[in-house]
C-alpha cells in the first residue's frame, strides 16, 4: 500500500511540474476531486470554499496552519506563489 501511494506521488509531482498552479500533484493524496483524507488524516477539502483553501494553504506555506502532517503540505505549498496559490483554490472550489 505505502509503495502505491509514494509512486502515485512521484507521477504527481512530475505532472506537477509542468505547471506550477497544477492541481494534478494533490490527488495522489487527496483524491481526483479532493474527496479523500489524504494520507488519512487531513480534512476533506471538497467542499471548501475559495477563502478557506487559500488561508489553509497560504498557512502551511507560512507555518502558521496545520496538525501534525503539516510538514507534508509545506513540501507542497513551499515553490507555490501567492498567484498560484489563489488559482489552486478556484479549481478546487469549483469542483462539484
Ligand atoms: C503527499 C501527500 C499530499 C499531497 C501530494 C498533497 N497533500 Fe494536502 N494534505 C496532506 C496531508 C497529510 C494534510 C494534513 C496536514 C496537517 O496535518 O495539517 C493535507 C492538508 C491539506 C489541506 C488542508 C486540510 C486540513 O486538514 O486542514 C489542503 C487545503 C490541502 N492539503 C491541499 C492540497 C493541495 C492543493 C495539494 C496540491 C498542490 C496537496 N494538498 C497535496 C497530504 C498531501
Amino acid at each position: 500500500m505505502k509503495k502505491i501511494v509514494l509512486s502515485a506521488i512521484v507521477v504527481a509531482a512530475t505532472a506537477a511540474s509542468l505547471s506550477a498552479a497544477s492541481i494534478a500533484a494533490c490527488a495522489g493524496c487527496h483524491g481526483a476531486g479532493f474527496e479523500k483524507a489524504a494520507l488519512g488524516k487531513s480534512q476533506i477539502v471538497k467542499g471548501w470554499d475559495e477563502a478557506k483553501i487559500v488561508a489553509s494553504l497560504s498557512g502551511y506555506k507560512a507555518g502558521t496552519y496545520g496538525g501534525a502532517m503539516k510538514g507534508v503540505m509545506l513540501g507542497q505549498v513551499k515553490n507555490l506563489t501567492d498567484a498560484d496559490i489563489a488559482d489552486i483554490a478556484k479549481q478546487i472550489a469549483a469542483m462539484k
